[in-house]
């Protein structure tokens, strides 16, 4: 029975769904939602709020800062309460509204850019912005998740260990990219184990983080609307990018049988899901990484009226189908699947 007295000493490192069932595919899925930040964000923020303890560059009176598209400013918000740090998080229209709520609650100060830079996302402005902050008062500590070691260095010590102790036959691995934090964790940890583990990253379409046209991308967490600093190509095997219809079909696919993931989850497993059905999987094992779960997602992924506006009327129609296509054939499916009304 695990007891803490801070909120950042717990997380789930164990929990996998087994994917199957759902996606047709042999894929695990290795939950990181579970904690009091509620995302897989909280690990990056101890790390690096940890090393700067260390460093000396965190003193009682320094004032955090971040930009954060949500996760790792709520992440932030939970370490800065528990430890008595005051934290500024700067965020964007993107961000959804529970996850700024949360925020607030936790006693953060959250600021929202609202321009747009010139790839068409609000990175630069946001960026922009904490180093005003930063000119202008010493107090502010800007830990900088796009550039800092200990972003990828707490999945290098954590995530991939934890996946390697339940899947010692791991071939293949799907990790969503944002800041590629996770991704170059778990891709240089994976590199020095005692097998080949291939490394698949996904992407946004609209993200230029692997090159590529920028586009328009409302589901925050994954996708970079610049070069992320961390990214190191020679660790990746292969990219995929995902658009953002699929990403919500997959999502909602998900959620009918009754697991509410986060918007990068639906990416990466839509990916993940394509990428096996093009491949041989006798006897391969597959695992993708679900950042956080789906609650911070009701009012846009999981909203009718904001998916029809961005996506079109019949942006859920094709996954309709699919769904009543495989109700059709039900001698093929396990026990315990859920059935439509
Ligand atoms: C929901 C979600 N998914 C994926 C990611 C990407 O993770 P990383 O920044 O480690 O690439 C993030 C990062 O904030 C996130 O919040």
């Amino acid at each position: 029975m695990p007891v803490i007295s801070a909120p950042y000493a717990f997380n789930e490192g164990r929990l996998f769904v087994d994917l199957e069932s759902v996606c047709g595919q042999p894929l695990f899925l290795k939950c990181e939602g579970f904690n009091f930040a509620g995302s897989i964000k909280l690990k990056a923020a101890n790390e690096m709020v940890e090393s700067a303890e260390r460093d000396g560059a965190l003193t009682p009176d320094s004032v955090l800062v971040e930009s954060s598209s949500g996760n790792l400013g709520v992440a932030l918000s939970v370490i800065a309460a528990s430890k008595g740090y005051r934290f500024l998080c700067v965020t964007d229209s993107r961000c959804n509204l529970s996850t700024r709520l949360l925020m607030e609650a936790l006693g953060s100060e959250v600021h929202i850019v609202a321009d747009l830079d010139s790839n068409g996302g609000f990175l630069g402005k946001r960026i922009d912005y904490v180093r005003g902050l930063c000119a202008s008062d010493p107090r502010y500590v800007w830990l900088s998740q796009y550039t800092n070691a200990g972003n990828w260095r707490a999945h290098y010590r954590t995530t991939a260990p934890e996946i390697a102790a339940q899947f010692p036959e791991l071939d293949v691995l799907f990790v969503g990219a944002g800041t590629t934090g996770t991704l170059m964790g778990c891709a240089r940890w994976f590199r020095e184990w005692r097998r080949p583990v291939r490394i698949v990253a996904v992407d946004s379409v609209g993200s230029v983080a692997f090159g590529g046209e920028p586009g328009r991308r409302m589901i925050p967490g994954l996708g970079m609307s610049m070069r992320p600093p961390l990214l190191d190509e020679s660790y990746v095997d292969e990219v995929l990018r995902v658009e953002e219809t699929d990403t919500i079909r997959t999502c909602h696919r998900m959620a009918r049988h009754g697991f509410l993931f986060g918007g990068s989850t639906g990416t990466v497993v839509s990916g993940a899901t394509d990428w096996l059905a093009r491949h041989d999987t006798r006897g391969l094992t597959a695992v993708a990484i679900a950042p956080d779960l789906g609650e911070r997602y009701l009012d846009t992924v999981y909203q009718t009226n904001w998916l029809q506006d961005l996506y079109g009327e019949h942006v859920l129609d094709a996954e309709e189908v699919s769904t009543l296509t495989r109700q059709a054939k039900p001698a093929s499916r396990g026990p315990g699947r859920r059935r439509r009304p």
